[in-house]
């Protein structure tokens, strides 16, 4: 058996987001997001679920803090509803949106959390996408309007900002692969998509050190790993393409100023798409940031296959085990992302900002869930994490998702990924056995293995 010892500073924490666990969808004036439309809208989501009342949490925040005070997170991550700040996108300030953010906030911080918040986890106000959504630059501003709000709002009390949530999701599943809300299938527009809200994210973050608020601000992307399966040529270059799509386009305009020209010239000589930069663009994206936030929860291996997705990259099975979102467990390829990081990158401060599994939890009688499955994943990344730590990558954090099941896109509430149960009669929170198990890495400050 090793012990495994994690940093004193070490950050850890879990992770929600505004449209998964609020509910309270038309209360004290907000507006409808693009998630609003897209639930509503028939066969866009399992089980036509939708948001209305998910976990509750806009009235029941106060049952979420105690469970975090008493898992012993020193950090909450979780998302500001922007359709709750501005109704309409931009206007008039909704005063009673701010109201509850100000609520959670004081009430983390009396429990001795740091809330971490996420301005933009998806739930864009439907007014703006009525005219372009993120294809129309008119969105930068009214999402530096909107950030500059919520910075001035919370100064002082938010000490780690994140800008924007996964923008691979934003832009190619949402526009692209049409998954996701707003539901576009067009690859240009999923292009325009990303780079718009790539702009919007350094004009936040200029905004962020022109209005001198107070902690650090980044921005979390979601790499994934493909492993080229064999070392023929071929395999190799499907590989770097599918994660290249995935990870460095949109590492690299944050952290390096430009796109990946290889990717750049896939696009354009295969798909005669290309990227709307405008003058200054990308000086404005690659702003210095404090910390890169990664979310984490998979990786594959790949191989060239003529036809297979964009890339010409079918993945092979190679016999992982798969969680029940059907996600390989792949604990390795965290370490391999977090190496790339650093060697692609530089000693930029890396937190975690989602990792965690999908497995069907069942309730037992006297309100327990043995998700067995869920402990193990959690162990072996947080090896990994120690592995990346103790190999000199600046890992400084670890969000697990989620602090509670709630509503999972559009998979609905089938999948849950909580280490709290969510009884969703009752609105019921129960903890998990990965919930205590976690909450003994944290007391413990590491782990044995
Ligand atoms: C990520 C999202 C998060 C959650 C997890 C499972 O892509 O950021 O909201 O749905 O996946």
């Amino acid at each position: 058996m090793a012990r495994l010892d994690f940093p004193k500073d070490f950050v850890w924490g879990t992770a929600t987001a505004s449209y998964q666990i609020e509910g309270a969808a038309r209360e004290d004036g907000r507006g409808p997001s693009i998630w609003d439309t897209f639930s509503h809208t028939p066969g866009k989501v399992w089980g036509n679920h939708n948001g209305d009342v998910a976990c509750d949490s806009y009235h029941r925040y106060g049952e979420d803090i105690a469970l975090l005070k008493q898992l012993g997170v020193k950090a909450y991550r979780f998302s500001v509803a922007w359709p709750r700040i501005y109704p309409q996108g931009t206007g008039e300030v909704n005063p009673k949106g701010l109201d509850y953010y100000r609520r959670v906030i004081d009430g983390l911080l009396e429990a001795g959390i740091e809330p971490c918040v996420t301005l933009y986890h998806w739930d864009l106000p439907q007014a703006l996408q009525d005219r372009g959504g993120w294809d129309n630059r008119e969105t930068i501003d009214a999402f530096v309007n909107y950030a500059e709000t919520v910075f001035k709002a919370f100064d002082g009390k938010v000490k780690m900002w994140i800008t924007f949530n996964e923008l691979w999701c934003v832009s190619f599943l949402s526009n692209y692969l049409g998954v996701h809300a707003p539901g576009n299938t067009d690859l240009q527009l999923a292009v325009n998509v990303a780079h718009n809200a790539l702009v919007a994210h350094g004009r936040a973050v200029k905004r962020f050190r022109e209005l001198g608020i107070r902690g650090q601000i980044g921005i979390t992307h979601n790499p994934s790993w493909t492993e080229p399966y064999t070392t023929k040529p071929e395999d190799v270059e499907a590989a770097r393409r599918q994660r290249g799509w995935q990870n460095e386009w949109f590492f690299d305009p944050v952290l390096k100023g430009a796109y990946p020209q290889f990717l750049v010239d896939w696009f354009r000589d295969t798909q005669g798409v290309k990227v709307p930069i405008q003058p200054g663009d990308m000086e404005t994206i690659a702003q210095p940031i404090d910390f890169i936030g990664v979310n984490f929860y998979s990786g594959n291996y790949g191989r060239y296959k003529p036809g297979a997705g964009l890339f010409h990259c079918e993945e092979v099975q190679v016999g992982f085990e798969k969680t029940f979102m059907d996600w390989n467990v792949y604990p390795e390829a965290l370490y391999k992302v977090l190496s790339w990081v650093k060697e692609a990158y530089g000693d930029i401060p890396i937190y975690i900002t989602e990792n965690g599994a999908c497995y069907e939890d069942e309730l037992t009688p006297d309100k327990k869930v043995h998700d067995a499955k869920r402990v193990e994943y959690f162990r072996k990344h947080f090896i990994q994490c120690h592995r990346a730590i103790e190999s000199g990558i600046p890992l400084k954090g670890y969000f697990a998702w989620s602090l509670l099941d709630n509503f999972e896109w559009a998979e609905g509430y089938r999948k849950r990924f909580g280490i709290c149960y969510t009884d969703y009669e009752t609105l019921a929170r129960y903890p998990k056995d990965s919930y205590y198990f976690y909450q003994k890495v944290i007391a413990d400050g590491g782990l044995d293995v």
